[in-house]
């Protein structure tokens, strides 16, 4: 799930300046570069908040902010370059005014010490691990210290926080987990991310009543690199604390990212069939159909057990959909490992995938190997995989035509000149209304009038309003 901006929130400052520790803080602005995946965007997310209490208020406009972080991704070797060419250009950011430069995240974490030797512009770094920290560590910058890094790992197997929320939304993004302890042969995050720590059913449940009493939350996605090992040091479970939020009763829709097919408990698939506040869809990554590369990747898994965990979940859900995430030319894939993929999308039935082309982490598994394929033959099988799913998924869409949906309204959206209203099904569609009313973030059902591979239109049933 990749995509890359800056980040929407926007943290308010309060005085002009404040006085902290033994420095005055002036009212200044910060602004975050986010690279890859939800846990990411949490992050930044928290981040601003913490930052709000040292006096800097949020700017999407680079030119305007005092102090620039580059939030940074290492899945794929694009978003490192990404980064470093974007880092390049603040070397004119520090000629032209007074900033402070810092890299957080997942290549900060890995990397801070070459990073800040090889670019001059940039004044600390700090890991995945240190996020609230930041304030300190901004604090350290604006004290004098140069060019550090904190790296440092918590090691318990659990840890605590309170989810900070700095929009206006009904949804939020809750860290249930993080870390990961798989290693998958091809996968950087374990290196990045640490071993996998939760947080205690108690804390997340309080913290999200909280913010449903206080903050307006209707819709919580529980994040985590891999949240099926939800509480498992702690002798707790996922479909434990999914049937604990159930009862939060203005809570309206739970999701939960990112899921490993090896930890789909049967006490989980059960809670998709009871449960009444999940939603209907669930993101299980299978990442190749080929049981000789699954075995290679370190997954787990077999194409055996995956489809029949399917089975099951559809068995206690009839309406759940399922996405999942797919690697084309894994090293040394064989035409027939491919075409395995290609059976497993007609297999599967998967409303939407996310699929890339394998990218060499150094220091994983699967950078060692001896690996045979070019850049061509990946990339034409990447499209062969995505050009394949498209045409299944037309079939799978259109069968959403003449059937009504609800949907949480997000937002507008333009197409071909046309502004709409754009909002998601519990299935995580998104379903696209025409109406001169003023629908944000409220409940609409919808009925469904055409449905393509990519876009679903729809027709207003009945507006239920925000709060209903
Ligand atoms: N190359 C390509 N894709 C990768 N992913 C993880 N590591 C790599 C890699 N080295 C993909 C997997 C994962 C998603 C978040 O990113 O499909 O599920
Ligand atoms: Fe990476 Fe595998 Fe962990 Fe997912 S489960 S974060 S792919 S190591």
């Amino acid at each position: 799930m990749t995509n890359e901006t800056t980040q929407n929130a926007s943290a308010s400052s309060n005085t002009d300046v404040k006085i902290i520790g033994d420095l005055e803080f002036p009212k200044r602005k910060v602004w975050i570069k986010t690279y890859g995946c939800q846990m990411n965007y949490h992050d930044t997310e928290r981040m601003l908040s913490h930052l709000n209490e040292l006096n800097f208020s949020h700017t999407e406009t680079k030119e305007d902010a005092d102090l620039l972080i580059y939030n940074t991704c290492a899945i794929r070797d694009l978003a490192n370059q990404k980064f470093y060419s974007h880092l390049g250009n603040a070397k004119h950011d520090k000629k032209e005014r007074e900033v402070k430069v810092a890299a957080a995240g997942c290549i900060a974490q890995t990397e801070s010490k070459e990073l800040l030797k090889k670019y001059p512009q940039l004044d600390f770094a700090f890991g995945t691990d240190v996020i609230d920290n930041v304030g300190d560590l901004v604090y350290r910058a604006y004290a004098g210290d140069k060019k550090f890094s904190v790296t440092s790992w918590d090691r318990s197997d659990n840890y605590s926080i309170e989810t900070k929320i700095t929009h206006g939304s009904p949804q939020a993004f809750v860290n249930i987990i993080k870390g990961c302890d798989k290693f998958c042969s091809y996968c950087i995050v374990p290196f990045t991310r640490g071993r996998e720590k939760s947080r205690s059913i108690t804390e997340i449940v309080n913290d999200v009543a909280r913010m449903c009493e206080h903050q307006g939350i209707q819709e919580v996605t529980l994040l985590g690199q891999n949240v099926n090992s939800f509480g498992k040091k702690n002798g707790e479970s996922l479909a434990e604390l999914i049937m604990e939020l159930e009862k939060i009763d203005k809570l309206k829709l739970i999701r939960y990212t990112t899921s490993h097919p090896y930890d789909i408990s049967d006490e989980l698939i059960a809670v998709h069939g009871k449960s009444k506040k999940l939603a209907n869809h669930l993101h299980l990554p299978v990442q190749s159909g080929s049981n000789s590369v699954l075995q290679r990747m370190l997954r787990q898994y077999s194409i055996e057990h995956y489809l029949e965990r399917l089975a099951r979940l559809r068995e206690a859900n009839p309406d759940i959909v399922i996405s999942t995430d797919i690697i084309a030319g894994f090293p040394n894939e064989t035409e027939e490992e491919h075409r395995d993929t290609l059976k497993l999308l007609d297999a599967a039935q998967y409303d939407f995938i996310y699929s890339y082309n394998y990218s060499s982490r150094p220091g994983t598994k699967a950078a060692r190997m001896k690996d045979i394929l070019t850049k061509d033959i990946r990339g034409r099988r990447l499209r062969e995989i995505q050009q394949y799913q498209l045409d299944i998924q037309e079939k799978i869409r259109q069968e959403m035509e003449g059937k009504t949906y609800r949907v949480l309204v997000e937002g507008k959206s333009t197409m071909k000149g046309v502004t709409k209203w754009k909002g998601r099904t519990s299935c995580y569609r998104i379903v696209h209304i025409e109406s001169d009313e003023n629908l944000q973030w409220n409940w609409v059902d919808v009925k469904v009038t055409s449905s393509t591979a990519l876009s679903s239109q729809g027709e207003i049933v009945q507006v239920l309003g925000r709060n209903f």
